[in-house]
């Protein structure tokens, strides 16, 4: 299914150079933001916000506000009429009519593709579940670009919730096009990186190690991105408590580190990083946080000068088959078609990238 508009599902569905043009882009706005302040001026933003959110919020709002145009938006579903027992299709078609551009941040995976599927305007996905976070990971390439100068030849640790957490993912996906980068994935066995990323960094040239020793990894490392053990995606609360304090990153671990080595989060922060490493110069968070906005004002205006369309759906529905993951959308929303990418026994969920193997 191919859709009218340019959306931002998965940032690995536009080429690197793409990615490239945003992030100049968004040195040009930082350098000179008078240039971009009418650029959206009498166009709409639609903020669906299923799930909680600070930073993503409200650095596409201002973002938007920055460039001169205007917002509307929920960011609690039960004040909308989600709460009546709305569908996804219905909401995003309605509040797509009324805008320019549409982000959607949903807890269940592959949500943002579904809304793009009925959406009349473009869909920039700000986090479907466990899944993805594409413009989280803009803004890590812009502080990565921004502060270490270049995107390739680094050796990456990733530390804490790789399972669950959506922007190692992304980030993952990204940094592997980029050439001679090393991820170091720090975690329990319990938490370990998805099959799929991993299958991806192979596919792209990209290397990995996995390890359960933060204190081992870090003198390795050029970056450092901390992510918080993610408890909604906890099946139980034991479970959630099993895990919680794992790896707490102090003032005496980061001795262990390169001089030169950053620390990033997408934040919030619980507790995996001790306040005290806030006065380290290599502590990067607040400040990545803040290229956040930027890299997003580069995107809003890319999006609404774009006239790409975007393909959706390339695979197949097969009669009678169903996506297997219960997180996945196409579980939640029984009207979307369960389309599926592969051949044989082995077939890819379009929504939630997983994989079913079929027997026969
Ligand atoms: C992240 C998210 O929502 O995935 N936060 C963010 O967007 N800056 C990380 C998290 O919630 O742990």
């Amino acid at each position: 299914m191919i859709s009218a508009y340019p959306h931002l599902i998965d940032l690995n569905d536009y080429p690197v150079t793409w990615w490239n043009g945003l992030l100049a882009q968004a040195e040009d706005i930082m350098n000179r933001p008078f240039l971009y302040a009418n650029s959206c001026s009498g166009k709409i933003m639609g903020t669906l916000f299923y799930e909680p959110s600070t930073r993503t919020q409200m650095s596409f709002q201002t973002a938007m506000l920055r460039l001169g145009g205007t917002i509307i938006g929920f960011d609690n579903p039960q004040t909308s009429s989600v709460a009546k027992g709305e569908n996804l299709k219905d909401t995003t078609k309605i509040i797509s009519g009324y805008s320019d551009v549409l982000v959607i941040r949903h807890p269940t995976v592959g949500a943002a593709k579904a809304a793009a599927l009925t959406a009349d305007c473009p869909v920039i996905n700000a986090g479907d579940g466990g899944h993805l976070h594409p413009t989280q990971t803009l803004t890590d390439l812009l502080t990565l670009k921004a502060e270490k100068k270049t995107l390739s030849g680094l050796t990456i640790g990733l530390c804490g919730d790789l399972l669950n957490g959506r922007t190692v993912h992304s980030l993952c996906k990204a940094m592997s096009c980029y050439e001679n980068n090393h991820f170091i994935m720090i975690s329990t066995k319990e938490l370990k990186m998805p099959s799929y990323i991993k299958d991806t960094i192979r596919a792209h040239g990209g290397t990995f190690e996995e390890t359960d020793s933060l204190e081992e990894a870090l003198p390795k490392l050029d970056v450092l991105y901390m992510t918080r053990i993610q408890r909604e995606r906890f099946a139980s609360p034991e479970e959630y408590e099993a895990q919680k304090d794992t790896y707490i990153l102090t003032t005496q671990k980061m001795k262990l580190a390169k001089p030169d080595m950053i620390v990033m989060h997408p934040l919030p922060r619980v507790d995996e990083i001790e306040v005290a490493v806030d006065d380290d110069p290599r502590a990067l968070y607040f400040k990545q946080a803040k290229y956040g906005m930027y890299i997003r004002m580069s995107l809003i205006l890319t999006m609404l000068q774009s006239t790409i369309k975007t393909e959706l759906l390339a695979g197949q529905v097969h009669k009678g088959i169903a996506c297997k993951n219960p997180k996945c959308i196409t579980n939640q929303e029984y009207y979307l078609p369960k389309s599926f990418t592969g051949t044989g026994t082995t077939l890819t969920c379009e929504y939630c990238d997983e994989r079913l193997l079929l027997e026969h």
